[in-house]
């Protein structure tokens, strides 16, 4: 049986541009689906799948993100004094005891792949998780959790995927596989034209890696955009290891794009204990107005 994976790994160092101007000054994993910034949700789905090593690679105007996780004695004081116990729990339980919180600077954003290759120190020798926070996924048992239970069983690498309308896989990576061989990954390509994609299976924001990217990635050049891409280093894993695509149970919201990030709000919004009530009568008014 494979290792239990003990280290997720969060980029958070992107530029966020289709979010621009939200993002000008705050990062985009610290936009809030009803009452948690997406980043928070990411650090719950991780920690549900056994990570109690949690490295942020952060950037430009990610001070946010540290704070968020740090404590905050003025403000707990303040909510004790005020007998507000329950939002002082809400805060206490951000990051539970035995869960510690890493922070790299990736200097410039040259990709996700490099982001990924700044993380190397903090990981060392070990698999790990990718989390890309602004994929949501609503399931239970979370997505990683998912996926650290595929691995636990079979080893290998692990991508997550769901399957995209043909004109959509220039937004993706795209995978072929060998469903002979439990979805083994034949071929991955960084946002191919529809015309030139292999299948219409797209990665989407979850990865469990073994330590052994990290050599493809010292070396994977500048791909799709000018950037140093993780589906490249992926391509060249595939070479020598066995890369598993892994079709989740859950509901995925593109919180990077402004669509996806309202359908997630909705439908959070829809479920939340506090709002869900009122805001479907809200919502039914809306409609037939
Ligand atoms: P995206 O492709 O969504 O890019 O990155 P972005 O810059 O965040 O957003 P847009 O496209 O300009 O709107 C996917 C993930 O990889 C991280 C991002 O923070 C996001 O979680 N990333 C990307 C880095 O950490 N560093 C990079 O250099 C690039």
């Amino acid at each position: 049986m494979a290792q239990k994976v003990k280290t997720a790994v969060f980029p958070v160092a992107g530029r966020g541009t289709r979010f621009l101007p939200a993002t000008k000054a705050s990062p985009k994993e610290m936009l809030p689906i009803v009452d948690k910034p997406l980043i928070q949700y990411a650090v719950e789905e991780a920690i549900a799948a056994g990570a109690t090593k949690l490295v942020f690679v952060t950037g430009a105007s990610k001070r946010a993100i540290e704070d968020h996780f740090d404590t905050d004695p003025e403000l707990e004081e303040a909510l004790t004094q005020s007998g507000k116990h329950e939002l002082l729990a809400s805060i206490q339980g951000i990051v539970p005891k035995g869960v510690s919180c890493i922070y790299i600077r990736q200097g410039e954003p040259l990709g996700l792949g490099h982001a990924v290759l700044c993380a190397r120190p903090a990981v060392g020798n070990e698999p790990f998780f990718v989390h890309l926070a602004d994929d949501l996924i609503a399931g239970d048992p979370g997505c990683l959790a998912q996926m650290a239970d595929e691995y636990e069983q079979h080893g290998g690498s692990v991508i997550a995927v769901q399957t995209v309308p043909r004109e959509d896989t220039s937004s993706y990576g795209i995978v072929a596989v060998d469903e002979s061989d439990r979805n083994r990954i034949t071929q991955i390509v960084e946002k191919p034209a529809p015309e030139n994609a292999p299948s219409n299976s797209a990665v989407v924001g979850r990865y469990l890696l073994g330590p052994e990217i990290f050599d493809k990635l010292e070396t994977t050049g500048r791909g799709a955009g000018g950037e140093i891409q993780l589906t490249d280093g992926i391509a060249d894993l595939l070479k020598d290891s066995a890369v598993y695509a892994y079709s989740f149970t859950g509901v995925r919201y593109d919180c990077g794009s402004k669509l996806g990030y309202l359908q997630a709000t909705v439908a959070f919004g829809l479920e939340h204990p506090d709002t869900g009530e009122r805001f479907r009568e809200h919502l039914k008014g809306l409609l037939t107005d």
